[in-house]
C-alpha cells in the first residue's frame, strides 16, 4: 500500500524571543515566546512524503539533497512521536491490524523552501512544521501537532499556525502543556507589513541550539530575563497587538531584540550574531524614527545578521526605498534583499 501528502508551513520572526531551554531532550523553553507568521505566498517550507510498504528505510532529501537519517536525533524524535501517536489512535479507532502496521512504515521525504537558501534565510522551523503537518496526515493522526514539531525544533511549533502565534512554555516536566497556539490571526492586522534586509547569505558560525546552551550555562542575564522581563513583555505585546498599536509593538519588538543580542555578548565566551550593517540598520531606524518624531520601523535579528523590519502599509514604499538607498549596496548580495508586502516578500 502506498500513499504521498504534500504540506506547506510558513517562515515564523520571533518578537517575544525564546533562547534557553529548561530541557535539552524535549525542547522545552525556559520562557514562552511569541512570533509574527509570515503569509506562505512567498516564503514557505514545503514538505512531500511518500510511504509504500516496499520502503526499506526512511529517506530524506532536503532541497533536492539525499541527508543522514539515521544519524538526525531531531528527525527520529518527530518520526518516532508521529508514529507512536499514530498507533495509539488507530488503536484506539479499532481500526483493523493492516492499518495499525501502516503506522511503521517508511517514509520518503522531500522537502524544500521556496526562497533562496543561499539567503541565509533558510529557516529549519518551518521545515519542520511542514514535515510533521505532512506526517500527521500520511499517518492519520488528530489533535495537535506541535509538541510534535517543537521536538524537531523549539521555534518550529510556532510555524504550525499562522498569524500571530505564541508558544505556551507549559509547566509540565513531560512537556504535553508546552504547545503552539494562536493568539489572533493574519486578517486581525493587515495594514503590518515586513521588510527583510539579507545583510549576509553566509550561514552562523554557532547554531542557535549549541549557542542558546551556552547562554543557559554562562549568562546570568537570561535568568533575569526570563524571571524579571519576558512575562510583563508578553502581556504589553499581546495589548499592542490587540490595539494595533504600532509604536507599542515597535518599542517592545526592539528591545526584544536588544535583549536577546545583549544576552549573546553576556555569554561567555561571547555570541555575535549581527554584523556591521545590522548595527547600521539598528542606528538607521533609530534616527528615522526620531526625525519623523513617530515610531514608524521596528527591527528584530533572530540568531543571524539578516533584519527583519515591521512597517505600516502607509509607510512601506518609502522606507523600503530608503533602506535600499543607503543599504541595499552595502549587502552580500543586493539581489536577495526582499520588500515585504504584509507577512510576505515579493
Ligand atoms: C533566536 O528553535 O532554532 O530564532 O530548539 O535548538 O532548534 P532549537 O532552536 P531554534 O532557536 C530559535 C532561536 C531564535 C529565537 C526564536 O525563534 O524565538
Amino acid at each position: 500500500e502506498s500513499d504521498m501528502v504534500t504540506f506547506s508551513a510558513p517562515v515564523n520572526i520571533a518578537i517575544i524571543k525564546y533562547w534557553g531551554k529548561s530541557c535539552q531532550k524535549l525542547n522545552l523553553p525556559m520562557n514562552s515566546s511569541l512570533s509574527l507568521n509570515l503569509n506562505q505566498d512567498h516564503l514557505q517550507a514545503k514538505t512531500t512524503i511518500a510511504t509504500s510498504s516496499t520502503f526499506i528505510k526512511d529517506r530524506i532529501w532536503l532541497n533536492g539533497k539525499e541527508q543522514d537519517v539515521e544519524g538526525n536525533t531531531r528527525l527520529q524524535a518527530c518520526l518516532k512521536e508521529i508514529r507512536r501517536l499514530a498507533r495509539l489512535q488507530a488503536v484506539k479507532r479499532n481500526e483493523d491490524v493492516h492499518r495499525v502496521t501502516r503506522c511503521s512504515q517508511k517514509v520518503h521525504i522531500s522537502s524544500r523552501n521556496n526562497f533562496p537558501t543561499a539567503a541565509g534565510l533558510a529557516s529549519s522551523a518551518a521545515g519542520y512544521a511542514a514535515l510533521v503537518a505532512a506526517l500527521g496526515q500520511l499517518y492519520r493522526v488528530d489533535g495537535d501537532l506541535s509538541g510534535v514539531a517543537r521536538c524537531g525544533s523549539g521555534s518550529a511549533c510556532r510555524s504550525m499556525l499562522g498569524g500571530f502565534v505564541e508558544w505556551v512554555k507549559g509547566g509540565k516536566s513531560d512537556g504535553t502543556d508546552s504547545i503552539a497556539q494562536q493568539f489572533v490571526g493574519e486578517e486581525h492586522w493587515p495594514e503590518l507589513r515586513v521588510l527583510i534586509v539579507v545583510t549576509s547569505a553566509q550561514t552562523k558560525a554557532v547554531g542557535s541550539t549549541e549557542g542558546m546552551q551556552r547562554s543557559v550555562e554562562t549568562s546570568a542575564l537570561l535568568q533575569h530575563r526570563v524571571d524579571n522581563v519576558v512575562p510583563d513583555r508578553m502581556k504589553a505585546l499581546t495589548d499592542a497587538i490587540l490595539n494595533k498599536d504600532f509604536s507599542a509593538f515597535a518599542e517592545i519588538c526592539m528591545k526584544e531584540s536588544n535583549q536577546l543580542h545583549a544576552v549573546c555578548q553576556d555569554t561567555f565566551p561571547p555570541l555575535r550574531y549581527l554584523n556591521n550593517v545590522s548595527e547600521q540598520i539598528i542606528r538607521f531606524v533609530h534616527a528615522y524614527n526620531e526625525h519623523c518624531s513617530d515610531t514608524r520601523v521596528a527591527y528584530t535579528f533572530d540568531a543571524g545578521p539578516n533584519a527583519f523590519l515591521f512597517v505600516l502599509e502607509r509607510h512601506l514604499s518609502e522606507v523600503a526605498s530608503l533602506i535600499y538607498k543607503i543599504f541595499g549596496p552595502a549587502t552580500d548580495n543586493a539581489t536577495d534583499f526582499f520588500r515585504g508586502e504584509r507577512f510576505k516578500a515579493y
